[in-house]
């Protein structure tokens, strides 16, 4: 039994610079979580991937709703094949990434006092996960960057933590904030092209949520395998049906 419990940590990336401090900062998240135990990580940059903004369509709850109809309110997650929103493009690799994942660790920079553009269009085009119960089971936990110390750190990680749990995941951790500039005061610093890294409180803090996502993780793997060989199937409990 022991050989299967490994799992896949997914680190995705949400800024408009690559190779930034952000990115660096989740780098080093993943790189804790590989060293827990049997974990696999990968690092999404959201600037790889086309991705429109999501048009409203309802396209995606409409089919979940269809679906739940035919196989019953109580059915979680809704049995859901591939893709299942209207618009073609690249985030259709992401929500396959997602779901291959059993957890999931996202990161982005505060911009005004709140995550960028890009991380919250990537966000909405995850409304499927909302209604199809998907992700449950998944561990996560949000990291941020930003120039200065008290500057929307607190806002923007709140802000991302909410839309995990939106969006079905177990989040398991405050999540960590980290500045780029020294002390946080937002002077540059010109020794090192990673100011995050000298960040001594926002490294710690990352390392106890980048630990705490591949632990649970694999303590959630090892239960969901203990329950499968004893044969213990857990009931889900019933979804108000969505009128027409
Ligand atoms: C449009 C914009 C808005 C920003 N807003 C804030 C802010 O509200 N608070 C803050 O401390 N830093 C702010 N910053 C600074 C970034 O959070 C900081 O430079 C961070 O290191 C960027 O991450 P990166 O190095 O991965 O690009 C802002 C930067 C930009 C470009």
């Amino acid at each position: 039994m022991q050989d299967n419990v490994k799992v896949k940590i997914l680190g995705i990336v949400g800024t408009p610079i690559k190779q930034g401090n952000c990115q660096h900062f989740l780098e080093q998240a993943l790189k804790v979580a590989e060293s827990v135990g049997p974990v696999e990580t990968e690092l999404v940059h959201l600037k790889d991937f086309r991705i429109d903004y999501c048009i409203g369509c309802e396209g995606c709850l409409r089919r979940v709703h269809r679906l739940q109809k035919e196989v019953g309110f109580d059915v979680v997650p809704v049995p859901i094949e591939g893709y299942n929103c209207t618009i073609k493009d690249d985030m259709e690799i992401l929500h396959q990434k997602m779901l291959q994942a059993d957890g999931i660790l996202l990161a982005a920079p505060v911009y005004i006092a709140s995550m960028p553009g890009q991380m919250k269009t990537f966000i909405d085009r995850c409304r499927t996960f909302v209604h199809d119960f998907r992700l449950r089971g998944k561990v996560a936990a949000s990291l941020t960057v930003a120039f200065f110390r008290n500057a929307g750190e607190d806002t923007t990680l709140q802000m991302m933590t909410l839309s995990l749990l939106a969006i079905g995941l177990t989040v398991v951790s405050f999540g960590a904030s980290a500045v780029s500039t020294r002390d946080g005061l937002g002077i540059l610093v010109h020794e090192t092209r990673f100011a995050v890294t000298e960040d001594i409180m926002g490294m710690t803090v990352m390392q106890s949520a980048a630990t705490q996502v591949a632990q649970t993780a694999l303590q959630m793997k090892a239960g969901k395998i203990a329950l499968d060989k004893a044969g213990i199937q857990l009931k889900s409990s019933g979804w108000a049906p969505a009128p027409d």
